[in-house]
């Protein structure tokens, strides 16, 4: 699989995509809200699902459902199989090496916790350091404060200029001779800046200096490279790629997972067990201890099919489309501040209104059957970067239409109407 192109909103790309064929696809957009036809722009929280996903856990339950690895009868051994066919299928879909790479965990949140629990506890040392950046979900954040704290490591970040981009200098004075980790995110929640990866991979790999990549917002809009992005590591969540909650993926790079100690015990990640002493299983299934959310995997395995015959780059032009018209149109409102200007940027606009309170912005537009996100997003440390309690935010999919932006903005000036 190619990546897709990295769009900026100067650049308009064809989009070849049947959008209201698309929308059919999802039962829910059908649904009407308040009384009004239902307008969901809050798709960087959590994505609708396509009517195959639901089917996919329906038919699991109904007619497939068995323990995997346990059982030599049939519903077992058809569940285990369908299991690892989704582990080779999301190995396709993020082009990684091998389906061994591919770790299913409850998702992006987990599987940081888990580098962190297990990589970055066994190499922090004090005074070491972990370099992330002032864009953050708190996800990328607090994990990382957790193991500093326990291993006497230090959390450094990288600075965030004006525009919502990273400070490029501060980041090269950054990554330094103690830099054990570098944690960032591919394409940020609370601004939608697309991060240049790949080239922050180079600079840290020209070190030694392993990376984890935080996809939850990439894997459904951009279009996932890994062996071109040469990260160490990559966090995904099932449910903001049209899949079901409860179910993510961390990508390692095998050489690293091999090394890595397990961080929850239990059974299946073990080779040998007794009273004394036990050894592991090999990768992945060292770190899938218990009974794992099968039926959200075999769901994934549904989106991923979806996602992939849609096509990540008809997705993505067709994002870029929405979110260039909206954010000049929702930019020229009197009273609109854009939070996170980017050249490159993906799928989420945040502003803020003079005078208006976000979640008044958000209670106003709710009436109105447009759903958004008002808060800080799980990014406290943007909001103070840039001098606001909260912003409130619109988030794409490609099931969105233009008229849905014109709804937005109608729902924007009734906001300016009703706040004076
Ligand atoms: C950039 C980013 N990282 C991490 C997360 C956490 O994802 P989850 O709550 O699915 O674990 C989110 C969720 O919004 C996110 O947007």
């Amino acid at each position: 699989m190619t990546a897709a192109p990295v769009p900026t909103l100067a650049t308009p790309v064809p989009v070849p995509l049947d959008v209201e064929r698309l929308r059919s696809d999802f039962p829910i957009l059908g649904q009407p809200v308040r009384g009004k036809p239902l307008v969901y722009l809050d798709n960087a929280a959590t994505s609708q699902k396509p009517q195959v996903v639901i089917d996919a856990v329906t038919r699991f339950y109904a007619s497939e459902n068995a323990n995997i690895h346990r059982g030599v009868h049939f519903l077992s051994e058809r569940a285990t199989l369908a299991y690892d066919a989704v582990r080779e299928k999301v190995a396709r879909f993020l082009n990684a090496g091998s389906a061994r790479e591919i770790i299913f965990t409850r998702g992006t949140t987990e599987s940081i916790n888990l580098v962190a629990q297990s990589f970055g506890r066994a190499v922090l040392r004090p005074g070491d350091e972990v370099l992330i950046t002032g864009m953050e979900h708190h996800s990328n954040i607090v994990p990382w404060q957790l193991v500093c704290e326990q291993t006497g490591a230090r959390l450094r970040a990288i600075p965030i200029t004006d525009t919502g981009e990273l400070d490029l200098e501060a980041f090269d004075r950054l990554l330094g001779e103690r830099t054990r980790l570098l944690a960032l995110a591919h394409l940020s929640n609370a601004l939608g800046t697309i991060n240049p990866v790949r080239d922050l991979v180079a600079r840290a790999h020209a070190r030694g200096i392993p990376v984890l990549v935080d996809g939850a917002q990439s894997a459904p809009h951009l279009g996932v490279d890994l062996q071109a992005l040469d990260c160490d590591f990559f966090a995904c969540s099932g449910h903001k790629m049209f899949g079901p909650t409860g179910v993510g993926v961390l990508y390692g790079r095998e050489a690293l997972l091999e090394r890595m100690p397990p961080w929850q015990g239990g059974g299946d990640m073990i080779a040998s067990v007794t009273l004394e002493r036990s050894t592991w299983a090999p990768v992945p299934a060292k770190f899938e201890a218990g009974t794992p959310m099968i039926a959200e995997v075999i769901g994934l395995g549904a989106a991923v099919d979806y996602l992939s015959a849609v096509g990540l780059t008809a997705v993505a032009a067709w994002e870029h489309e929405l979110l260039a018209v909206a954010s000049q149109r929702v930019g020229d409102i009197e009273g609109v501040r854009l939070v996170g200007t980017a050249p490159a940027k993906a799928s989420v606009l945040s502003f803020v209104m003079e005078g208006v309170h976000p979640h008044d912005i958000g209670t106003v537009l709710d009436d109105e059957g447009i759903a958004i996100r008002a808060g800080h997003h799980c990014a406290q440390p943007v909001m103070q970067r840039f001098g606001v309690p909260a912003t409130a935010r619109a988030s794409f999919a490609a099931y969105n239409t233009l008229e849905e932006v014109d709804a937005l903005v109608r729902g924007l000036r009734r906001v300016r109407q009703v706040f004076g």
